[in-house]
C-alpha cells in the first residue's frame, strides 16, 4: 500500500499547484494521472473523477460459504428442529459478542419482536425509540399494539439523547429500546440508569452494530436483549436473519418458546410444551445458520479494516470546515460502522446544497447517500392517530397529543437535513480510498460555487 501521508500530501501540493503541475509530473510516474484528475475540475463540471476503480463489492463469499450450503443441502436437515447448523451458530455468536445466549431469529424484525414478545409488550404499554432509525424499529412497536414515543435525536452523535429520555418516561412505559444507529454505541450509561431508575426494560437495537462495543463489552449484551440483524446489507449477511442475544437464563428460554409457537425445546417426537400465551415462528433455517457460520471466518478481519479507515478518515475529514463527522461517546469504543456518517453545512461549502453535493460526491466516484427522513412526521407515521385499533386502545385526545410531540424533535429535523452516509463496503476498501474521499470532498469545496451554480 502506497504511503497515505506522503500521497496526501502531494495530491493537496498538486492541487494547489496549478499550471505548475505539468513541469511536476514526469517524476511522479504513476500517480500522474491521478494528479491530473486533482487538478482539475469537479467531475460533475467536467473534470476527472477522484476515485476511479469502484468500491469492494458484497457480500464476501467463497469455499467456506460453498462448503456449508452444500453440506447442509446434502445432510437433508434444512429445519432448526433436526439440524446442528443454527445451534453451531448460535454457540459462535455467543463467543464472539460473550453473551451468556443467543437466539438465532428469521431477521432482525423477528429478534426485535422476539424480544418484545417475551416481555409480553402489549397494548397500552409505551416504548421509547428514537426518530432516528431504520423503520423496523417502529413497525415492531406498533405491531404489538403499544405506542412508540419518539425521543430527540444528538445532533452530535447521531444516536437517541439520552438527556431526554427520563422526562419521556411514563406509568406506561415498558420499554427503552435505543438503537446503535450506524453501528456507532449510543450512551449506554444513561440509558441503563434511566430505565433502572423506572424500572423498566431495555431492549438494544443492535441491529446495525455487530462487534461494536459500550466500555470494552460489546453492545447487544447491555440490556435485556440485544437484537442483530443479517440482511444482506449489514456486517454479518445471511440474506435475511437475525438474532436475540441475553444473559437472562429464563428470558433466552422466553424467547426460544416465543419463537418457536409458543413451544418449549423439543424433548423428542412431537412432544413440545407449551409457555406464555403468544407465539409465532420467527425460526432461522440451516442454510443461513451454516452460511453466518461461514460469513463469520471473516467477520472480525472485516470490523478491524472498517475500524481502521474509519479513525482515518475522521482524521481527514474532520480538518474539512462543513463537515463534522459523527461523534462517537468516550465510553464508545468501538463502532460497528454499519455506517460512515459525518454532516454536512452547505453554508461552508458556498450555499451549494447537500443534494448537489452528494451528486457531486458521486460523480467523483465516492457513492453516498442522505440517510433518513424525519420519521417521527412521516404520512406512515402519522396515520396511526387515525388507525381504528389505536383510536379504541389509546383514544383521540391522546394520539392527538402524541401527534403534536411528534412534530416537536428539533435536533431530528436537523440532524436529517445535514447528514451524510457512507455504506460499510467503503470503509472495507483500500487505505488510499480513504484519502481519495477526503480529496474528492476538498474538491468540491474547492469549486463549490460554481457546482452551485451549475
Ligand atoms: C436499526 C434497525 N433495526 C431493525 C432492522 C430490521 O432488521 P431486518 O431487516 O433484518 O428485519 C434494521 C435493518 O435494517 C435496522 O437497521
Amino acid at each position: 500500500m502506497k504511503d497515505p501521508i506522503s500521497r496526501r500530501h502531494f495530491l493537496e501540493t498538486a492541487s494547489l499547484a496549478g499550471a505548475g503541475l505539468t513541469l511536476a509530473l514526469p517524476q511522479l510516474g504513476g500517480s500522474a494521472r491521478g494528479a491530473d484528475a486533482v487538478a482539475g475540475k469537479p467531475a460533475k463540471l467536467g473534470g476527472k473523477p477522484v476515485c476511479s476503480g469502484g468500491w469492494p463489492g458484497w457480500p464476501v463469499y467463497g469455499e467456506p460459504e460453498e462448503q456449508s450450503l452444500l453440506g447442509t443441502l446434502k445432510s437433508g436437515h434444512w429445519y432448526r428442529g433436526t439440524g446442528k447448523a443454527v445451534s453451531g451458530f448460535e454457540a459462535a455468536y455467543e463467543k464472539l459478542t460473550g453473551a451468556k445466549h443467543c437466539l438465532a431469529t428469521a431477521s432482525g424484525t423477528a429478534a426485535l419482536s422476539t424480544a418484545l414478545g417475551a416481555l409480553d409488550v402489549g397494548p397500552g404499554d409505551e416504548v421509547i425509540i428514537p426518530p432516528y432509525t431504520f423503520v423496523a424499529t417502529y413497525n415492531v412497536v406498533v405491531l404489538n399494539y403499544a405506542l412508540p414515543v419518539f425521543v430527540d435525536s444528538d445532533l452530535e452523535s447521531f444516536q437517541i439523547d439520552a438527556d431526554k429520555i427520563d422526562a419521556a418516561v411514563t406509568k406506561n412505559t415498558r420499554v427503552i429500546m435505543p438503537v446503535h444507529l450506524g453501528g456507532y454505541p449510543a450512551d449506554l450509561d444513561k440509558i441503563l440508569e434511566v430505565a433502572s431508575k423506572h424500572q423498566v426494560t431495555v431492549v438494544e437495537d443492535a441491529c446495525q452494530a455487530h462487534l461494536a462495543e459500550w466500555r470494552g463489552r460489546k453492545v447487544g449484551t447491555w440490556g435485556m436483549a440485544g437484537c442483530f440483524s443479517f440482511q444482506a446489507s449489514k456486517n454479518l449477511n445471511s440474506g435475511e436473519g437475525g438474532a436475540v442475544l441475553t444473559n437472562d437464563d429464563q428470558f433466552a428460554e422466553t424467547c426460544y418458546n416465543f419463537h418457536n409457537q409458543g413451544r418449549a425445546r423439543q424433548v423428542s417426537g412431537y412432544n413440545f410444551s407449551y409457555s406464555g400465551t403468544r407465539g409465532s415462528n420467527l425460526r432461522l433455517c440451516e442454510f443461513q445458520g451454516g452460511l453466518l457460520t461461514a460469513q463469520m471466518t471473516r467477520v472480525i478481519e472485516q470490523s478491524n479494516r472498517r475500524h481502521e479507515n474509519a479513525l482515518y478518515l475522521t482524521k481527514l475529514l474532520g480538518e474539512i470546515p462543513g463537515i463534522k463527522p459523527a461523534k462517537l461517546h468516550p465510553h464508545a469504543t468501538r463502532s460497528a460502522y454499519h455506517l460512515y456518517m459525518f454532516r454536512y453545512d452547505p453554508a461552508q461549502f458556498a450555499g451549494l446544497s447537500r443534494a448537489k453535493f452528494l451528486a457531486a460526491l458521486s460523480a467523483e466516484g465516492v457513492p453516498a447517500s442522505s440517510g433518513y427522513g424525519v420519521m417521527n412526521k412521516d404520512a406512515y407515521v402519522s396515520a396511526l392517530a387515525k388507525n381504528k385499533h389505536f383510536l379504541k386502545l389509546y383514544g383521540e385526545k391522546r394520539l392527538k397529543e402524541w401527534l403534536d410531540r411528534n412534530q416537536n424533535l428539533p435536533e431530528n429535523d436537523k440532524l436529517c437535513e445535514q447528514a451524510v452516509w457512507l455504506t460499510q463496503t467503503i470503509t472495507l476498501a483500500e487505505r488510499e480510498k480513504m484519502d481519495q474521499i477526503a480529496e474528492a470532498i476538498r474538491k468540491i469545496r474547492r469549486y463549490a460555487a460554481e457546482l452551485a451554480k451549475a
